[in-house]
């Protein structure tokens, strides 16, 4: 304990999936580096992965950053390659977590050093209980951009309406979306298609999903602040809108960016992904030649049909260029994965098929040209970051407005029509690699990552900058 003693010490809790625990680990890298003790903790279940994919020695940590966990209240699944259901593990998380964390603040406070300030991803609201009763100060983190958080600000009016859930498909196109969201700065000409899907209602579990995010947006306002995986630069005036809602926001993104600058060599074997790598795709990507590789990867949690995976297959079959494209163990609903015999044996040369890759090293490789995605918000600011344009596919939450923006504001993608079909990939493709429009997008996607690299540059860069003010926050508990 004694030498720890005069740090800060946080406590940093991401929501247990893919997607979250990324940015969560890079902005606990960060903290640790400007001399933060980090106690980071993980699921169960999450924890039992991680040391699957990555082996014993990569959670080992340091005296100074060190893992934990608690369990999510659900029963251990016997497949450790499974994503779990998202409404059910979100109810789990927030009805019994509260306890499980209290016991462990007190543990962390008697047996390593006392906890200063918690910084938990926004969807685990019940830690602000927690940093309530301990008076401790707590920041949240939203690890997708700044847009996606003002389309869910937008649910309890749509709820209030009486208009959603949609009673016929008349409201489909009755318009009246567009008087919500035209007042809203950058989000004027949205459709219904481009909103977290979760407030149709269609699916099971959205019910539930639409209830624990506007008891998420409500539960926020008691935080210190809200720390987005995005830069100025790319959303602040949609910050400044949610600024007046919410605690101050600050973007402190993108996170890969400022991680690389920032983060201790010492902590470079510390990674969080729950499936295991296939790196050797990298090296295939050195044998191909600059900008000709379409990248396709549909992160942790989409998952598609076997007819809409046959039309991706024979898009990016026809479409003639080299392909790397991850296909999950769970992608296929319901099924492994089966790809048509004849597309494997046409594609054998140009075509390179894994299950998991380093995203970030593969997104950083010269020899990508473009980026068939979900639109998941990590990927989404990765592709960002590094210049690449994209092809969006979305599938839920977030995905859907993080397209919309990507197209139509920062002009740097395409868009994929939900109904897929092969023909249509197969143009996207062409045209994205070697298009007129394809052209446009590729530079609108680099002058957004030189801007990117200039929000992460020391000193003034405005996320480096928000840095500090964040770091000065979590350091006001100190003794
Ligand atoms: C989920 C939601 O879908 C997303 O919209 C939300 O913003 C965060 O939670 P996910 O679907 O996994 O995330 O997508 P994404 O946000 O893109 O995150 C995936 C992460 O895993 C990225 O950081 C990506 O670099 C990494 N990854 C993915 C790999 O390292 N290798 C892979 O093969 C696939």
């Amino acid at each position: 304990m004694g030498s720890h003693q005069e740090k800060p010490h946080a406590l940093c809790i991401p929501a247990p999936a893919q997607g979250h625990i990324n940015p969560m680990l890079k902005f606990a890298k960060i903290l640790h580096s400007k001399g933060f003790l980090i106690t980071f903790v993980n699921t169960e279940f999450n924890h039992q992965r991680l040391l699957r994919s990555r082996g014993p020695d990569a959670l080992s940590g340091l005296p100074s950053f060190r893992f934990e966990t608690i369990p999510d209240g659900l029963p251990l699944p016997q497949n450790l390659d499974a994503t779990q259901e998202v409404s059910s593990l979100s109810k789990s998380v927030d009805e019994t977590c509260l306890g499980p964390f209290k016991s462990l603040i007190n543990k962390v406070n008697d047996s390593y050093s006392p906890v200063t300030c918690i910084v938990a991803d926004m969807l685990m609201v019940f830690t602000l209980d927690a940093a309530r009763e301990f008076n401790i100060p707590e920041i949240l983190l939203w690890t997708s951009g700044a847009g996606s958080l003002l389309c869910y600000d937008q649910y309890p009016d749509l709820l209030e309406t009486g208009l959603m859930p949609l009673k016929d498909s008349s409201f489909l196109t009755n318009g009246y979306l567009d008087t919500i969201y035209d007042c809203i700065p950058m989000m004027s000409g949205m459709r219904l298609k481009d909103v977290p899907p979760f407030i149709r209602m269609l699916y099971p579990g959205d019910e539930y999903m639409v209830h624990f995010l506007c008891s998420v947006l409500k539960r926020a306002k008691s935080a210190s602040a809200i720390v987005f995986n995005t830069f100025h630069e790319l959303e602040h005036d949609i910050m400044d809108t949610l600024s007046s809602k919410f605690p101050p926001c600050y973007g402190i993104g993108p996170l890969n960016l400022l991680e690389n600058k920032i983060a201790n060599e010492s902590l470079a074997s510390i990674k969080s992904n729950l499936w295991k790598e296939e790196p050797e795709c990298v090296k295939w990507l050195d044998s191909k030649s600059p900008s000709s590789v379409i990248y396709v990867n549909f992160g942790s949690v989409t998952v598609m049909t076997s007819q809409q995976m046959v039309e991706f297959c024979w898009g990016l079959a026809k479409s003639n260029y080299p392909f790397l494209w991850i296909i999950r163990p769970d992608l296929v609903i319901g099924d492994t994965a089966v790809l048509p015999s004849d597309f494997l044996v046409d594609t054998k040369e140009r075509g390179l098929l894994v299950s998991w890759c380093p995203q970030e090293q593969v997104l950083q490789h010269p020899s990508i040209g473009g980026f068939l995605t979900h639109s998941g918000w990590n990927s989404t600011i990765e592709s960002i970051s590094n210049g690449v344009p994209m092809l969006c596919w979305p599938f839920f939450a977030d995905q859907q407005p993080n397209c919309w923006l990507s197209c139509n504001k920062w002009g740097v993608a395409m868009e994929i029509d939900s109904d897929v079909k092969c023909d249509e990939i197969r143009k996207l493709v062409i045209e994205l690699m070697n298009g007129e429009r394809g052209d446009a997008i590729r530079k609108n996607a680099i002058d957004w990552k030189n801007k990117a690299e200039e929000a992460c540059a020391f000193p003034s860069g405005s996320s480096m900058v928000n840095l500090e003010k964040i770091i000065h926050l979590l350091q006001t508990s100190l003794p």
